[in-house]
């Protein structure tokens, strides 16, 4: 099968695609006829060796951690999906999913209904676990709570902001002004450009729950404008969080990292939100196989709309 392999950490030009052979499924497995799969930005920050030291890696190695498709064969444990089901699934950091087939961990396959196309699918499960998990588990969101999500036209801002929504919250975005019309089409109530106003500054709003989906504003800077008893989560840890998250009290402002897991039944949720139209996925660009080094460029410069899918045919 062709698959996107790389054999050294470097930039995008170390990608390239390579034959290699169909992978078989354990017992526990699904093997997976890929027909997209999502780009996310631990891609290429594994490809660089950033992440060697969380997230050691053997090479050759093909990346990709979720992508949809139609299933090929299963081990003999699956009974939830079939041969010729189609289907989305969270590949984690074991990754795979740049590639003709992939094999997927049968409690993080979920089936799909044919009203979800493959892209908007394969688009959603990294960047929609982070972002429910972020808001629902950690932040607690409730209903007409007012949420700031940062980031709000990235892969998670874009499902921050909806998800935020349908738990009930009031929702202020943002992002660069270029983007306040897609942002605001999301469901946010109200939007703030990074670039005229620094939404810190604004001390004469506060918010509840403050989601900086891509981590550019310190647990500091937003303590201004949360509500005494209000939650910061990052997507990023730093000391100050982890030893502000170690010693967070009762009553007092709280600092949280999202390590997002990697959980079928949050996918399942997604995917039946998607398949009664309350979420959808915003794909920026779609790629063949053989463009994803271009791909990892376009997402390295850090203003992608929604996200980036590889198409495979
Ligand atoms: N910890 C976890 O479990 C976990 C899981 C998933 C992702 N992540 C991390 O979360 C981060 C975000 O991921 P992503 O997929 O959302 O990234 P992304 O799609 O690449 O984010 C791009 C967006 O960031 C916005 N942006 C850039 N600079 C900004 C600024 N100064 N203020 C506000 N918004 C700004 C851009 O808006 P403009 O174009 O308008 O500037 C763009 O729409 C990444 O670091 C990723 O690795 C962590």
């Amino acid at each position: 099968m062709r698959a996107a392999v790389f054999n050294a950490y470097g930039p995008s030009s170390v990608l390239h695609i390579a034959d290699v052979p169909i992978p078989q499924p354990m017992p526990h497995q699904v093997l997976i006829r890929v027909h997209a799969a999502g780009i996310n930005p631990s891609d290429w920050g594994i490809r660089k060796g950033q992440l060697r030291w969380v997230l050691p890696i053997t090479f050759p190695k093909t990346l990709g951690s979720e992508c949809a498709g139609v299933v090929e064969a299963v081990g003999e444990l699956v009974m939830h999906v079939k041969p010729g089901d189609r289907v989305v699934a969270l590949l984690g950091h074991k990754g795979g999913g740049y590639a003709e087939y992939a094999l997927a961990i049968m409690e993080r396959v979920v089936k799909l209904p044919d009203t979800v196309s493959f892209v908007q699918a394969a688009a959603v499960p990294v960047t929609g676990i982070t972002a429910l998990q972020s808001l629902r588990d950690l932040g607690h969101v409730r209903p007409r709570d007012e949420v700031l999500i940062n980031g709000a036209s990235g892969g998670v801002g874009t499902m921050g902001v909806q998800i935020a929504r349908l738990l009930g919250a009031n929702v202020t975005g943002v992002s660069s002004g270029a983007n306040e019309a897609l942002v605001r089409e999301l469901g946010a109530n109200r939007f703030v450009d990074y670039r005229q106003t620094d939404f810190t500054e604004r001390t004469g709003d506060r918010y509840r729950v403050i989601f900086d989906a891509v981590n550019k504003r310190t647990f500091a800077d937003c303590r201004r404008v949360l509500t005494p008893d209000g939650t910061y989560v990052t997507t990023r840890p730093s000391p100050a969080v982890l030893l502000r998250s170690f010693f967070n009290g009762p009553d007092r402002q709280k600092a949280k990292f999202i390590g997002a897991k990697d959980r079928g039944r949050d996918v399942e949720w997604l995917i039946k939100q998607m398949s009664s139209g309350r979420l959808r996925a915003v794909i920026d660009r779609t790629y063949p196989l053989e463009a994803v080094a271009e791909a990892h460029d376009y997402s390295e410069g850090g203003h992608v709309k929604g996200k980036l899918v590889i198409e495979i045919f």
